[in-house]
């Protein structure tokens, strides 16, 4: 059997531990020959293949990015991009394909499946946000990244009497802001899910500075404000899955913060930092057994399925249901942090 694999959307820590696994297992334990496509769903539509066997992934475990390069393309909004696909897995003689990706990526596997091409998904990104599964991997990475950056703030932030604002990532959803933020002990977190009262922010800002420590506040790039107002927008311009790039909440919450308590604001935004470098060891432990049930799927020709964590196991469940909907920060589970706030 000639399997094909490809990465897409953005990238995140524990890519190429997933594509490890899926190789490893699968030529031990099937004798399966794998392709692989370049830049996601580009690859299978331009044919832009690589070559993928144990050599190539020899050493990538706990290396970040993936060997197989990532790319937003979305076949479903180019002309004929579905049979192009089809001749292209023809051509190179595969038999299934697994996609690793995101809410997108999977979402193109899904109508995929239901036109009869065989593929199988795993869930990917940092943001955590797939309500299929409990856990995605790369997200405790991010975490851990964000977490250690607040750390450090605390003792500068302190050293200057200075509020300093830590903006990460999160469109739809605050769970990087939430974790890190319980994490590194941040004085309030402002996420997507719940809009923040400005009032309210500076209120703790002022309480924080009776203490006589200095308040960090970590903010999901999607945060806003209750008084309306737009997601702060880099650029309007849409990708191909019409996502709009946000960023600049951090300034502009760190400037409103100065205007209205005189405290000197500081805004430090962590971008790609969260998506670059090393896996964790949980990442690469979640990644590395996703891969391994990803190829046992493949055989057991269970195809139009998503590996999924639930509770400690990895089970299969329907790629539409994987999908379906956005996982987001409850009520609950955001008014458990609250008590640390101020
Ligand atoms: O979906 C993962 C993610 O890292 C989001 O948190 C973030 O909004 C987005 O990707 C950024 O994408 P890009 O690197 O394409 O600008």
């Amino acid at each position: 059997m000639r399997v094909g694999v490809l990465t897409g959307g953005g990238d995140c820590p524990g890519l190429n531990a997933v594509i490890r696994a899926i190789v490893r297992k699968g030529v031990k334990e099937y004798d399966f020959e794998f392709v692989g496509f370049l830049d996601g769903w580009r690859g299978p539509l331009e044919n832009m293949t690589t070559e993928l066997g144990i050599a190539q992934v020899r050493g990538i475990l706990p290396r970040g990015g993936t060997i197989l390069k990532s790319s937003r393309t979305n076949p479903f909004k180019i002309d004929g991009g579905v049979e192009k696909i089809k001749d292209n897995l023809a051509a190179n003689g595969v038999d299934a394909l697994i996609a690793i990706g995101g809410e997108d990526t999977l979402g193109v596997a899904t109508k995929l499946a239901d036109l009869g091409v065989n593929v199988v998904g795993v869930p990917k990104t940092i943001d955590n946000d797939l309500s299929g599964t409990d856990f995605t991997f790369g997200f405790d990475t991010a975490v851990n990244i964000a977490m250690e950056a607040i750390d450090r703030l605390h003792t500068t932030a302190e050293s200057h009497h200075r509020v300093l604002v830590v903006e990460v990532m999160g469109r739809h959803a605050g769970w990087i802001a939430l974790h890190a933020g319980i994490a590194g002990g941040a004085n309030v977190v402002l996420i997507p899910e719940q809009p923040f009262d400005i009032d309210k922010v500076c209120g703790y800002v002022e309480k924080r500075f009776q203490s006589h420590y200095s308040p960090i506040i970590v903010v999901s790039e999607g945060a806003t404000p209750v008084e309306g107002g737009d997601m702060t927008l880099v650029s309007g311009e849409k990708d191909a899955f019409g996502h709009v790039r946000l960023g600049g909440i951090g300034d502009r919450l760190a400037k409103e913060i100065e205007d209205r308590t005189g405290k000197e604001a500081r805004a430090v935004v962590l971008g790609h930092v969260q998506r670059g470098g090393t896996p964790t060891a949980f990442d690469r432990w979640l990644a590395t057994r996703f891969g391994l049930q990803a190829v046992t799927a493949v055989h057991d020709q269970d195809y139009g399925k998503m590996v999924a964590l639930r509770g400690t196991d990895i089970v299969r469940v329907p790629l539409a249901e994987g999908t379906a909907e956005l996982k987001l920060v409850q009520p609950e589970a955001y008014a458990e942090a609250e008590v640390f706030f101020g």
